[in-house]
């Protein structure tokens, strides 16, 4: 096809791409293409602002590594991570409901008993986190295999901090014969997201902030169940109305309780009790 134009270039791509051994990859691209073009001619991009687009993609990309994803955080504050969570994780009433992953997962954190300090001098208040995972039944799920991760008081989570090396504020452990689980840790603090490269600067360009509320994050796997991706959020927190990656849902809101020493620990402290309720995996139908 030659003499394409401004009309007929959507045509000319969907043409060529028909070739594709996957339906769902062609599916996935002509759509794709047809947003993308419709887009460009809706707001009659000039060659400047295409330009400056690629720059921004070649700055994401560079600062791209194993610790650092610019691309999630594009998703995550074009609210597209939200989206895609959300579609995908439709629960009965009274499951827990799912929230975004965010970057910080690590695989291989520590294995830990029961009762564990998780902190492992990651900077913060004294903290016991509490909870039970159950069935939708209310049956405790034995055995449930919990990942937990957070940031320090300052902010940071250990990924982001290469000068000390080793795993900090998260871990892995299992809820026990009755589904409950407890570890120690540290107080939830609000942060802002890695604001220093493009996405940052979008998002000061857009005049949005980079803050997150207070949050723990939990993967908890179980056979017969879903796995579960969400976090716990610290009410009262300021950032709970305008989190910078649209995370927040209501039923994730809990209180961290301030206990004084004597009461029912041993130092000044606060303590969080959230349980935890998965969905079934579907059954294939007989
Ligand atoms: C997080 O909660 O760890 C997170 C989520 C999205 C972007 C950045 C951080
Ligand atoms: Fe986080």
């Amino acid at each position: 096809m030659i003499n394409i134009d401004q009309w007929t270039i959507t045509d000319a791509v969907l043409a060529a791409q028909q070739g594709s051994s996957s339906p769902r990859l062609q599916q996935v691209m002509a759509s794709l293409v047809r947003h993308l073009h419709d887009f460009a001619r809706e707001v009659q991009l000039t060659e400047d602002e295409w330009f400056e687009g690629i720059r921004f993609l070649t700055r994401a990309g560079h600062i791209t590594d194993d610790k650092r994803q610019e691309f999630i955080l594009l998703s995550d504050v074009l609210g597209l991570s939200t989206l895609v969570t959300a579609q995908n994780n439709a629960k009965p009433a009274g499951c827990t409901e799912a929230t975004v992953f965010g970057p910080f997962f690590v695989e291989g954190a520590p294995r830990v008993e029961l009762g564990a300090d998780i902190a492992n001098g990651a900077k913060g208040t004294p903290c016991v986190v509490r909870g039970q995972v159950r069935a939708l039944d209310g049956t405790p799920v034995a055995g449930a295999v919990i990942d937990v991760w957070q940031s320090d008081e300052e902010g940071f989570y250990d990924v982001q901090q290469p000068d000390q090396p080793g795993h900090r504020a998260r871990a892995q452990l299992a809820s026990g014969e009755d589904g409950r689980f407890h570890f120690r840790s540290i107080l939830a603090h609000c942060y802002p997201i890695p604001h220093d490269g493009p996405v940052g600067d979008l998002l000061s360009a857009l005049g949005r902030h980079p803050w997150r509320p207070a949050h723990l994050h939990f993967m908890i796997q179980a056979p017969g169940f879903e796995r579960l991706i969400t976090h716990v959020f610290r009410s009262g927190d300021a950032y709970l109305e305008s989190d910078a990656v649209f995370g927040v849902r209501s039923t994730l809101i809990a209180d961290w309780r301030r206990d004084e020493p004597g009461e029912s620990a041993d130092e000044p402290g606060y303590s969080l009790t959230y349980d935890f309720v998965l969905n079934p995996t579907q059954q294939a139908p007989r």
